[in-house]
């Protein structure tokens, strides 16, 4: 399966023209919990780059369930990672994915989503899926390219990140991978979700004071 092919085929839904490197790769999955039986959930798996990581950390732990929406690619990673549960759908609907496999929450969440090609409305839906799929303890784990960094989707996940997570720690950049990325670090997920007008009205207040 070719990651170039699939970008050409659906350039919006892929994001990006090759897949993340190892050294990503370790960086994003690094929260994994490194012991008990943690339920991950990874997001936009593609062609595997973190499946391949979060399989080496959990070393036959816990579960590790990965949500893609194109049918290429998760055909393809079910074959190649018979240990993880691959599902083909969107990540949206991580709620139903969870709740057909009995299980209410997630441990970890960490996702190789193209945010800067969502739509503002479906980065906000995927965003509060992901916090409804989080218990307190819970942590969540994603990426933007530097180069993208400041333009203004990426600029709407970072926001969207901080009103709905009480931490989130920007973590070094991984030059090593090609195009280099930023990781974001999100814990301590906000239980009441804020709706983006309450969002607006808090930045307001903020830059008052
Ligand atoms: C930038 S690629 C990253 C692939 C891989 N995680 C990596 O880092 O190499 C984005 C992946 O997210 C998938 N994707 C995009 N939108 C999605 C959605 N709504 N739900 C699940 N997967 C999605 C794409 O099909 C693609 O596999």
């Amino acid at each position: 399966m070719s990651f170039f092919l699939e970008f050409i085929r659906s350039p919006l839904t892929v994001g990006a023209v090759a897949p993340s490197g190892p050294a990503l790769a370790r960086t994003v999955t690094a929260a994994v919990p490194a012991t008990g039986s943690p339920v991950v959930v990874e997001l936009g798996p593609g062609t595997g780059s973190f499946t391949a990581a979060i399989q080496h950390r959990l070393a036959g732990r816990g579960r590790h369930i990965a949500v893609e929406l194109n049918p290429r690619f998760a055909r393809d990673l079910a074959v190649r990672h018979p240990a993880v549960d691959v599902v083909h759908a969107d990540a949206a609907d991580l709620a139903s994915v969870l709740a057909q496999r009995g299980l209410g929450q997630a441990d970890a969440v960490v996702s190789g989503l193209p945010w800067a090609a969502f739509a503002e409305e479906y980065q906000r839906d995927v965003l509060s899926a992901v916090v409804a799929a989080l218990p307190a303890h819970g942590t969540f784990t994603t990426f933007a390219y530097v180069h993208t960094r400041w333009a203004p989707p990426a600029r709407r996940l970072l926001r969207g990140l901080r009103s709905r997570f009480d931490e989130v720690v920007i973590g070094r950049t991984v030059w090593a991978n090609l195009p280099p990325a930023l990781v974001y670090g999100c814990r301590r997920p906000n239980v009441v979700p804020v709706r983006p007008d309450v969002e607006e009205i808090r930045l307001v207040t903020a830059a008052r004071h």
